[in-house]
């Protein structure tokens, strides 16, 4: 188990326990976080978007840079910062216990 400490709109801290491979949105979801990942992981939405911590930004682009297809999406990502990823394409892995994201108080759904 892992944890992942998510930063709620409101300012508030909440740490969610997650799993081997989880990404941060299915984490969002068991844990009924407000993060929408309108189109379930399939990158069509950006939606999931969430800003990651710096330090732990850095941890993770050396784990996996985002794909093209990712970066191409997070353009459409509303309030989009330096830090900014997409929830459905960070898979939880022991480098990653504990990292800190923050969810976005408004996301942008470029489906509707
Ligand atoms: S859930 Fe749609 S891009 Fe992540």
């Amino acid at each position: 188990m892992y944890s992942v400490i998510f930063i709620l709109p409101n300012g508030e801290e909440f740490i969610a326990q997650a799993n081997e491979g989880e990404s941060i949105l299915q984490v969002a979801h068991k844990n009924a976080l407000q993060l929408e990942g309108a189109c379930e992981g399939s990158l069509a939405c950006a939606t999931c978007h969430v800003i990651v911590d710096e330090a732990w930004f850095d941890i993770l682009d050396e784990l996996e840079e985002p794909s093209e297809q990712e970066e191409d999406m997070l353009d459409f990502a509303f309030n989009l910062t330096t830090t900014s990823r997409l929830g459905c394409q960070i898979k939880m892995c022991k480098e990653l216990d504990g990292i800190k994201v923050t969810i976005p108080s408004e996301n942008r759904n470029i489906q509707s």
